[in-house]
Formats: C-alpha cells, sequence, structure tokens
C-alpha cells in the first residue's frame, strides 16, 4: 500500500463520487444510450481511470468538464470507446448462422440471387469485426460465386480500426475451422502470433460510424440485419428507438437478429417473431422473396 500523501503522488486521482457518476451516466445515456444502472460506479470508476489520469486531471470532475468541453468530439469519443464494452467472437451464437444459411438465404428467390447485384447485409454494432467476417465467410460458403457485400459499423473509431486492419491472434482464431482458416486468412508473422483476414474478403466489407441512439441513413434497405448484444445496454425507451430505425432500414420480409440476451417481449415493435433472437418485418411481396 502506497505510503505516499496524495496530494504529492502524481498519480492520485479524487475517487469518484455519486454526483460525478451521475454526471457521466447522464451523459452515457445522451451520447449513447448506454443504461448505467446504480452499482455500476466501480465498473465507470475502473474504465475512466485511465483516460482521467492520462489527461493529467486530478478529479473525475476535472475529466468530465474537459469532455463537455471539447467541441471536436474527440475526447467523447474516447470516453465512449472506454466505457463501451466490446467483447465478441468469431461465430458467436452459431445457430444464427445455421439459420441464416439454412433458412434465410434459400427463401431469398433464385433470379435475385443470380443477378450483378450484391446482396447486401448490415451489421450493426460490429465491435472488433469478428461477426463481419463470419458473415461474410458463411455467404461465401453458401453461396459460391454470388457478390456479397457486409456494410458493417460501430459507434467506437477503435473498434472500426481493429475491424478493418482485420488481424486477429492466435487465441481468437479458435472458433474457426482450418479449413476456413486455410480458405479466408492468411497467418500474421512467421511463426504466426495470430491470422488476418484474407485480402480478397476484406474487399467484400465497407466500414463506418453510426451511432443507433442518433439518426442515420442508409441508400437501400437490406434483407438481413444482424443487430446483436448492443441493445442489453440500453434501457427500453431507448431499445425501442433503436428497433424502430432498424426496422425503418428493413425490406418488407427482411430478417433482423438480435442477441440472444435482448429478447424484444418487452419492447415496442412492429416485427413478427420468427424464433428465439430473430424478427421479421411484414409484408413478404418484396419481390426479392420468395413467397412461403
Ligand atoms: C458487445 S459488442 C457486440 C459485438 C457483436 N455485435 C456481437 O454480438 O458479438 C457491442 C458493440 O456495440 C457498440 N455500441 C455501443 N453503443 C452503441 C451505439 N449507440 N451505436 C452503435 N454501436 C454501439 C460498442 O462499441 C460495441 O462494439
Amino acid at each position: 500500500m502506497s505510503l505516499k500523501a496524495p496530494a504529492t503522488d502524481p498519480d492520485f486521482v479524487k475517487p469518484l463520487d455519486p454526483r460525478e457518476f451521475e454526471q457521466f451516466r447522464e451523459l452515457a445515456h445522451r451520447t449513447f444510450g448506454l443504461d448505467l444502472k446504480a452499482g455500476k460506479e466501480e465498473l465507470v470508476s475502473a474504465r475512466l481511470r485511465k483516460l482521467v489520469r492520462g489527461g493529467g486531471f486530478r478529479s473525475f470532475q476535472d475529466y468530465y468538464r474537459s469532455i463537455v468541453q471539447d467541441r471536436s468530439g474527440e475526447s467523447l469519443h474516447a470516453m465512449i470507446d472506454a466505457l463501451a464494452t466490446n467483447h465478441t467472437s468469431f461465430l458467436r451464437e452459431a445457430d444464427h448462422f445455421q439459420f441464416l444459411r439454412e433458412t434465410v438465404l434459400p427463401g431469398l428467390n433464385s433470379p435475385s440471387l443470380n443477378s450483378n447485384s450484391p446482396l447486401e447485409i448490415w451489421c450493426a454494432a460490429c465491435s472488433t469485426g469478428e461477426e463481419v467476417w463470419s458473415l461474410t465467410m458463411v455467404l461465401n460458403e453458401a453461396l459460391p460465386g454470388r457478390k456479397v457485400r457486409i456494410h458493417a459499423s460501430d459507434i467506437s473509431n477503435k473498434a472500426l480500426t481493429f475491424a478493418q486492419r482485420a488481424v486477429y491472434p492466435l487465441e481468437r482464431c479458435r472458433g474457426l475451422s482450418a479449413p476456413w482458416l486455410a480458405r479466408y486468412f492468411i497467418p500474421d508473422g512467421r511463426p504466426p502470433t495470430g491470422y488476418q483476414v484474407a485480402p480478397s474478403v476484406r474487399a467484400q466489407a465497407a466500414f463506418r460510424r453510426i451511432n443507433l441512439v442518433e439518426s442515420y441513413s442508409w441508400p437501400q434497405a437490406f434483407p438481413v440485419i444482424f443487430c446483436r448484444n448492443v441493445m442489453i445496454y440500453f434501457d427500453r425507451a431507448t431499445q425501442e428507438k433503436v428497433i424502430a430505425g432498424l426496422t425503418r432500414h428493413l425490406e418488407p420480409g427482411g430478417y433482423l437478429f438480435v442477441g440472444h440476451a435482448e429478447s424484444l417481449t418487452r419492447v415496442g415493435h412492429s416485427l413478427e417473431y420468427i424464433r428465439p433472437a430473430v424478427y421479421r418485418k411484414p409484408g413478404k411481396n418484396g419481390a426479392r422473396w420468395n413467397r412461403s
């Protein structure tokens, strides 16, 4: 235990007090929907402490003030990066990929599948990219020769930069089969310390920053949207707003995949329940869909 007097310790930061916690709680909720419940004080303090120290601040209050005064938005983005949970993995919630392959893709009618227009899917809140590449690989396997485009988004610039570089340490590649590693990745380093997604696969994805609680637009509607494991961090009103936005960008008959921990039973929406964590926009008359 340090015996240094706080005032002379260059690393000393005054502990987060309840009023400061409330300020961060309100800021995080207003700017990116995060619902920090009472009891999350330690988490907030632990996740922000590095930024407080790194900025040379002696208190969370000073750090908070610097965020709200920073017109560039950079400090706010750094706070969001620090508070958001980025956990993800390849083929996470594997039954979704199976359902996509076995039920959703065959439902897309074949003239459309043979056409030259790419099959475009939106992967929202994609974090560090494992979900994006999982989708790309599943589509390439299921629809060989078909043009595929994954539009990927996240609020975090840091996560998006990682996703685009697409280099994953060995332990994060464990869920991938040897044939997929050989087909879709290139070893990173010699001996390899990880794998990088192959350039041909990376070329099938486009990334942009989207904050799901703010307004955004796409030039087209999607037949499939993945938006998984982000709404668990939102309160009900925010979830409703986010679902409404996603629904607007689904084509009639299109599917929305959410995380298995994100049942929409208590959330108002206009989607049809298909199976756990899979919903569909009513109106299968979209030309793209086989009638079923
Ligand atoms: C736990 S990860 C989920 C990653 C992936 N979808 C999955 O299921 O494995 C949650 C992601 O949501 C992003 N996120 C949090 N709030 C967001 C918001 N308001 N808009 C867009 N993305 C957000 C975070 O940056 C993080 O990358």
